[in-house]
């Protein structure tokens, strides 16, 4: 099967709706993050990778293990839309080294994201968000879900869970071990008990509606993908001075993500209805964490 065929029929897999950009109309390929980011799609896919981000070492493991296509969440270059023009201009030298081992392995690239987002089939006749799925069924939490009412998407964020008062640790252990991390950021106090969480949108910058919501909501526990230090994070800290049960853990967002990748793998075949060599790669987790003795 061609890379441009294989592209296509993951995409038709899926439910294709903008979920993301709040439209609700069909993806349109002229906007969507989802553009071949490298290389040529006319050509014979010798097997498929998948993974969060296509980093260099995922790029070596995919020759090393005879596959041309990487099918990456993220972007390639480092910039929304994956621009190289500024690379080029400024002849990055990390970006020209990178560059060279694609065309060496004559590997291409595939960003797919807003579609993976929109909804994969549950099985059940509905959609589920594939990356949110992949990380609740990868670490366990999906038991804990609370399915959110009138949608159309299941898994979609905010994603609410219902820990009934589960400890933080135990909630942090599930994600470590499910997400193959070396570790995990916690803010607050392990031994809190733990009833409503929630998985928020990104919390970068304007978030009072996030804590209107955790206010509301009595969310205990945010997990987050990144955690800036001015918004959610004090508000929590807050919280947690004040005497509620509050906690924050982020494993950052590729990390919360990936998983999503993986699980790919469940529902590729069906989407490629063909036998195709299917691999993953996780990218993660990068982080190590140095403690003070
Ligand atoms: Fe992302
Ligand atoms: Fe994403």
């Amino acid at each position: 099967m061609k890379i441009s065929e294989v592209i296509e029929k993951i995409k038709k897999y899926t439910r294709g709706i903008d979920a993301l950009n709040g439209t609700n109309q069909p993806i349109r390929d002229e906007t969507s993050r989802d553009i071949v980011a490298y290389g040529s799609v006319d050509k014979e896919c010798t097997g498929i990778a998948t993974t969060c981000y296509a980093s260099v070492d995922v790029i070596r493991k995919a020759h090393e293990n005879g596959v041309n296509l990487i099918v990456c969440h993220e972007s390639l270059f480092w910039n929304h839309g994956d621009h190289t023009e500024w690379l080029e201009e400024n002849r990055n030298s990390v970006y020209l080294r990178k560059k060279a081992l694609l065309d060496e392995y004559q590997i291409t690239v595939w960003r797919f994201h807003d579609y993976i987002h929109s909804g994969i089939p549950d099985g059940k006749g509905g959609w589920v968000d594939g990356i949110f799925k992949g990380f609740l069924y990868k670490t366990g939490l999906d038991r804990y879900y609370v399915p959110a009412i009138r949608t159309p998407l299941q898994y979609s964020m905010p994603i609410m869970l219902n820990f009934q008062g589960m400890k933080v640790w135990e909630i942090a252990d599930m994600i470590m071990e499910g997400a193959g991390l070396n570790g995990i950021r916690l803010i607050g106090d392990p031994e809190t008990e733990i009833h409503y969480a929630c998985i928020p949108m990104h919390i970068m910058f304007n978030d009072n509606e996030k804590i209107t919501m955790i206010d509301k909501r009595n969310i205990d526990l945010v997990i987050a993908m990144e955690l800036i230090d001015y918004t959610v994070n004090i508000y929590m800290r807050d919280g947690i001075q004040l005497g509620d049960p509050k906690a924050i853990l982020t494993a950052g967002h590729f990390n919360t993500e990936e998983p999503g990748m993986k699980y790919m793998l469940h529902w590729l075949p069906d989407a490629l209805e063909e036998e195709i060599k299917t691999i993953y790669l996780q990218s993660g987790d990068a982080n190590h964490y140095l403690l003070r003795k």
